[in-house]
């Protein structure tokens, strides 16, 4: 039986990765009264950085879903020390049902999932941030419909989160509008996605603008005069349709990445898309489960 692992979108496929989603929705509407479908199941939760929104969404997930969570930094287990890749992932393996990690590096966390004979869920690397990705289309889908054809745009950095919307773009089919300082540019954007160095032609006729912030966890320091012409503020907002939704997967730096007014407006979505974390993560916990699920319960 293969390993349901959730790191590389692609690697999963258009079909599997839809009906995850469908799950997310469905999920969603029973969020009073949310099947046990993980009871007695066990995640454990590895971070190297900060965070607020993925570690609390899949501790609740874990539990509304009836598992439960343990939660570390990995500055204080022995990977931090001496201890390999393959001795950790293999003992975690023997403990947990599954682990996610908030990992800096995709190549670790991919070697991790090598040896492990459990699901391995990225909460985020320096490349991808795939659980935010299918809570942003659980997102667009509640305010917008169906994501299919849809013109999403992008601004700011060209980092993991935006990364992850270029693999996501071809397996939803959507567009997407990449707008970042020209030295940034991807070398070869994926397919169905574009380069405008003009933050006003990638607006244009946009659905959904998106954008977050201009210094990832572990870039401190870094200068960020020149992400400015890639600001979202009114005037940008103004290119995109009337209908256009403002995301972010927060933290949020206002007045940088994106103005004060613009969170202000009906157009921003940010706290919907936060709570989305918690639904689309528990789909994606079912599905990493289920198959690995002599125990996982069926649903109905
Ligand atoms: N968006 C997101 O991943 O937030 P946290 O860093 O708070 O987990
Ligand atoms: N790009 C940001 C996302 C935080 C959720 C970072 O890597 O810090």
């Amino acid at each position: 039986m293969s390993i349901r692992h959730f790191i590389n979108l692609p690697d999963i496929g258009a079909e599997t990765l839809k009906g995850i989603l469908k799950q997310a929705h469905s999920l969603k509407a029973e969020k009073f009264n949310p099947p046990q479908i993980l009871e007695g199941l066990s995640l454990a939760m590895v971070f190297d950085k900060r965070s607020t929104r993925t570690r609390i969404s899949f501790e609740v997930a874990m539990k509304q879903l009836g598992g439960h969570t343990i939660v570390m930094s990995m500055g204080e287990m022995q990977i931090a020390g001496s201890e390999t890749i393959e001795d950790t992932s293999k003992v975690l393996s023997r403990f947990v049902d599954a682990v996610m990690l908030r990992m800096s590096s995709h190549e670790n966390m991919e070697e991790l999932a090598r040896w492990a004979s459990i699901p391995i869920v990225n909460g985020m690397t320096n490349e991808s941030h795939p659980c935010q990705i299918m809570a942003d289309l659980l997102t667009i889908e509640e305010k917008l419909g169906n994501v299919e054809g849809k013109k999403i745009a992008w601004f700011g950095d060209y980092n993991n989160v935006c990364k992850t919307f270029e693999q996501a773009a071809p397996l939803f089919g959507f567009d997407l509008a990449i707008s970042t300082p020209p030295d940034l540019q991807p070398a070869k954007p994926g397919p169905r996605t574009t380069y405008h160095e003009d933050a006003q032609a990638a607006a244009k006729g946009a659905d959904v603008i998106v954008t977050d912030t201009w210094v990832s966890m572990g870039q401190e320091g870094k200068a960020i005069d020149k992400f400015m012409p890639y600001q979202v503020n009114s005037a940008l907002m103004a290119q995109a349709k009337e209908h256009a939704i403002f995301m972010h997967c927060m933290p949020i730096h206002q007045n940088e990445e994106v103005t004060q007014d613009v969170l202000k407006t009906k157009a921003s979505v940010i706290y919907d898309e936060a709570e989305n974390r918690l639904h689309a993560q528990k789909a994606i916990l079912a599905w990493c489960l289920e198959e690995a699920g002599v125990r996982v319960r069926k649903r109905g």
